[in-house]
């Protein structure tokens, strides 16, 4: 894990602040940075935390763009468990970017293979992510590229693994979550300039000291930020307990 720059915080709040220095950090020297932005828990308190310095007037991102990582297919964007809705839920609504600026696949095109190649060509066509930030999925999956994803995938509509189904069920009311989703793939993760990865809670520990000190392979999809140049994981203590006092 040479590249990798570990910060581990005492709690969410923590990684919270943390992440939210970089964010602002980086939209102080490049107002038009471009983000890719994750979903889940774990994301919200650092999304809280950017909501309220934008209303302190200490970062703006009228000039940036946001490209979700991922949405699950079928879910029209209003629909509650919609990632779209998320984003606007927890992130959006806190904050001035404005909505030419924010980009999710849509999971209810008619040709969703098309619709890969068009989110795609975007992020390709705005110069590609500057930051792309990101959770961990309780399996190692990062977006939803799941293990056993190929590293050179492009964006993507994949299956999602059935103990992913089952960690998300709470986002939809029927408590049933849709079988495929679409993704940006490895490879443009991997792209990004700049990758902060997000970590909460002791039931990561173990899929985080995996991805970090582990072998690097298809069957972890997070170990893969080992080979990223500029990697930042901000952890908290919970999950960072099975990771070696070294570090
Ligand atoms: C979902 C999302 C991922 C996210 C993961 C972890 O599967 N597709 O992008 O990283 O959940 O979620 P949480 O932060 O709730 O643990």
């Amino acid at each position: 894990m040479a590249n990798l720059d570990l910060t581990i915080v005492k709690d969410a709040a923590g990684v919270a602040a943390a992440a939210s220095d970089m964010v602002e950090s980086l939209l102080r020297s490049r107002p038009d940075a471009v983000l890719a932005l994750p979903t889940g828990r774990t994301p919200i308190p650092m999304y809280v935390e950017l909501g309220e310095r934008h209303a302190a007037g200490r970062v703006s991102f009228a000039r940036a763009r946001g490209f979700n990582l991922d949405e699950w297919v079928g879910v029209p964007p209003t629909d509650e468990g919609s990632y779209a809705k998320f984003m606007v839920d927890h992130f959006y609504r806190l904050i001035d970017l404005p909505t030419s600026r924010r980009f999710i696949p849509n999971g209810t095109a008619p040709d969703l293979e098309a619709e890969c190649r068009r989110y795609e060509e975007m992020i390709r066509l705005v110069g590609g992510v500057d930051l792309a930030i990101l959770g961990l999925g309780g399996n190692g999956h990062i977006g939803f590229n799941e293990p056993g994803t190929p590293f050179e995938s492009r964006t993507h509509v994949c299956e999602v693994a059935s103990d992913t189904r089952e960690a998300n069920a709470y986002s939809f009311p029927s408590g049933v979550c849709p079988l495929r989703a679409m993704t940006v793939g490895i490879k443009t993760i991997l792209e990004s300039r700049e990758i902060l990865m997000l970590v909460t809670g002791s039931s990561k520990a173990r899929i985080l000291a995996a991805a970090l000190t582990g072998p690097v392979g298809e069957r972890l999809p997070a170990s893969v930020l080992q080979r990223h140049p500029r990697v930042k994981v901000i952890a908290d203590r919970a999950a960072s307990g099975l990771l070696s006092p070294a570090r």
